[in-house]
Order: C-alpha cells, then structure tokens, then sequence
C-alpha cells in the first residue's frame, strides 16, 4: 500500500479516536492507501504523551507550526474547538498540506465560506469529517432513497441525540460556551451528522422554522467554582425541502439533552409505497416498510457490510471505530482519484451548506419566523 504521512492537530478525543484506525488499517481488505501517523501537535502535554505508543509518531510538538513545516506530512487532520477551526485550517491549506477538517468547519457561516474560498484558492484535496453515512444501515437507507421504489416521499426525519448534558455536574468545557463552540451551540456539535445524508441527496432545506432551547446556564468549572454556558443544547428544524417535485416536510433533530440517548443517530425515509427507518440505539436493524393490501414493517440483522472490505466476518456488527475507519479509507482512496462508486466524505459545500442552514435556524428561532435558504 502507498504509504501517506498524517499529521494530527488536537490530540483530544477525536485525535486518538483517528490514530486509532490508522493502527488497525491492516483489517483493509480493498485499499491501496495507507495513513501513517507521524506527526501530532496539542498544546496539552499529557495528550501528547498518549501518541508515545505510536512508533510511526516521531513528531510530537506543542507547536502546531512546525507539524505543518514537516515534509514527511501530507495530510493533516485537525480536531481543535471551533473558534480555532478557520485559523487551523487556512494555516494548513497555506502550507500546502491536503485537509481532512472536522465539523462544523468554522465557528459559524461567514468562518465557514472564507474556508471555503481559502480551500478553492489552495487547490488542496478538502474534506470534512462525518462518519454515520459509512454504516451499512445509513448505505441501504440512501440506496432506498435513491432506488425509486418509495413512491411519493412523504417526510423525512433525521437526527442525533445525546442526554450527556442533562447531568448538571457535568463540568463546563468548551462545546458549551458560544466563544469557543460557536453560537449555533447543538447545531455545530451535532448538525452535521443529522444534515449529512439528507444534503448528499440533494434534499436541502427550501425553509425552516427552528425551535432552539438552551440547556444548564451554569456548570461546575472545575476549579470549585462555577461557569456561564450559553450554548443552545436542543434544536428541532422543522424544514421543507423538494424531493422529485414535491415539497416535503423534513425534520433534522440535534439534543444534547435527550432523556435516554447515548449517541443514537437515526434516519427515517417515509414514502406511499415503501420507507425506511434506523436508529444506532438498534445497531444491527434496518427497519423497512412495505404497502400493500397488509401493510408491514419488516425488520432485517444486518451484518459487515461495509463499503470498503475488511477482515471482519460478515455477520459481525460494526461500531462507532469502523466508521471512522471507513471513513478516512473513503477520504484516503478519494484523494488518489480511487473511490469508484463508494460514497465519499462530506464535501466542503455540504460543510458549507449545513453552516447556512444554521445561520437559518439562528434567525428562524431569534424572530419566530419561517426562514427561506
Ligand atoms: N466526527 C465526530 O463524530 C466528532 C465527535 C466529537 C467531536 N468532533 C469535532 O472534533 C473537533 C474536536 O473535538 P474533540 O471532542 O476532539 O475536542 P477535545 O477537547 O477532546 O480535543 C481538542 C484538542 O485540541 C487541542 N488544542 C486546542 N488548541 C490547540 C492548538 N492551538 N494547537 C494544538 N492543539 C490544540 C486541545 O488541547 C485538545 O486536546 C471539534 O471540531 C468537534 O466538533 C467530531
């Protein structure tokens, strides 16, 4: 396999949750490419140390500057807080390296498209990090989509929910403070893998009447005081968007205080002749409806069915770190021009489009009305 140097920008959890893939890569049965981690920068040293059991890591700085002057670096992957994201990321296409970004690519829509601009400027392969598309289940529910037996679709749901914040001694930190998660609070933490799917379909948001709700004003700092947050927690996004003519209501969902939730992503396509539903909080189940003279909801096991093929077994279930492997194998193979029909990784235009449909949903909600994109 064509060995290609990665460097890590923010070590934190999803730092080591991507170095992670990188170490298990030889469970890839159909790539020709391979990551080799051999550089990290985190300005926190015990995060650094954790990249010590990486023998390719030969670069561990707290200076991102000189990871990006590294030659033996190709790509850089950088998973930083918000409110750093424009500045990591224009450092990185500035110094010539291809950017695998994370979500929400900028602190709000205007971070966002002078990314965009910076990324069209430097001609660099850039992408943006959405892993819940790479499962079997979200593969089958975007080929039901697309497969023309759904007849009218009649709405769509699509959402992620955590309850993590319901927990008031949960300390503060910062996802939960506009000026370093941004003031879409939710819609930056969650959005993109609730928008993910429905925009790779071409079913964006036409409106949009948002309901945001705020969670805990204050936490525990840490330091045995307490701190301001101010981030929304809950967004419903009641939308219309068209789909083959129709308009059609479509409902994206992102609470971080969902009673019972422990990150369950979930997709609904609801059509007069067929529809599909499926949820994390069921890994395995795909959920398919059927019209008829009786009218059913089969449900099937589904097994290893990834895009790319690896050793596991095929009736074994996949899970959160299979996703993101498939995920940087897609970014990986699309960048040497070899992803073929597999499905690829958020593009710097969806990135950009989830940002405008919650700039929308910031307006829709501060004026109580239904905004147009
Ligand atoms: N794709 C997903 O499923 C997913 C899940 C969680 C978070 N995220 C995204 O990943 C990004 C990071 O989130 P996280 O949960 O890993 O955060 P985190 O707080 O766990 O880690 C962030 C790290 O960045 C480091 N850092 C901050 N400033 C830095 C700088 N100037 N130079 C080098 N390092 C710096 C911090 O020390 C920290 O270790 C965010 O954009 C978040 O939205 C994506």
């Amino acid at each position: 396999m064509k060995k290609i140097g990665v460097g890590i920008i923010g070590g934190g959890l999803m730092g080591r949750e991507m170095a992670s893939a990188f170490a298990r890569w030889c469970a890839l049965m159909d790539v020709e490419v391979q990551p080799e981690l051999v550089a990290v920068a985190d300005l926190v040293e015990d995060v650094r140390n954790w990249f010590r059991r990486i023998p390719s890591c030969t670069q561990i700085t707290g200076n991102y500057q000189e990871l990006l002057a590294n030659p033996a670096v190709d790509v850089v992957y950088v998973a930083v807080p918000h409110h750093l994201h424009e500045k990591l990321y224009c450092d990185v296409l500035a110094a010539g390296k291809d950017l695998f970004a994370e979500k929400p690519f900028g602190i709000d829509l205007a971070s966002a498209r002078r990314i965009e601009a910076a990324a069209k400027a430097s001609g660099r392969f850039v992408r943006c990090s959405s892993e819940f598309p790479f499962l079997p289940a979200a593969q089958r529910v975007m080929q039901a989509a697309t497969g023309g037996k759904l007849g009218r679709v009649l709405e769509v749901v699509s959402g992620f929910h955590h309850s993590s914040d319901l927990d008031a001694t949960k300390p503060a930190n910062w996802k939960r403070k506009s000026a370093t998660c941004g003031e879409i609070g939710v819609l930056g933490d969650l959005g993109m893998h609730a928008c993910h799917i429905p925009l790779r379909l071409g079913w964006k948001p036409r409106r949009l009447f948002a309901q945001l709700q705020k969670g805990h004003p204050q936490r525990p700092d840490g330091k045995g005081g307490m701190a301001d947050c101010d981030t929304w927690d809950n967004a419903l996004l009641h939308c219309w968007t068209e789909i083959a003519g129709h308009e059609v209501p479509l409902r994206l969902e992102m609470k971080r205080m969902a009673p019972g939730e422990t990150n369950s992503w979930f997709i609904e396509v609801l059509g007069t002749e067929s529809g599909v539903r499926y949820s994390t909080k069921e890994p395995k189940t795909l959920w398919v409806f059927e019209n008829g003279k009786e009218q059913f909801w089969k449900k099937t096991d589904l097994g290893f069915g990834m895009p790319f093929k690896t050793v596991t077994g095929g009736i074994f279930e996949p899970g959160f770190p299979d996703m993101i492997q498939q995920m940087w194998a897609a970014y990986l193979m699309e960048r040497e021009g070899l992803l073929g029909d597999r499905f690829g990784c958020a593009t710097v235009e969806e990135a950009v489009a989830t940002q405008e449909i919650f700039a929308a949903a910031l307006e829709s909600h501060g004026q109580g009305i239904v905004k147009a994109l």
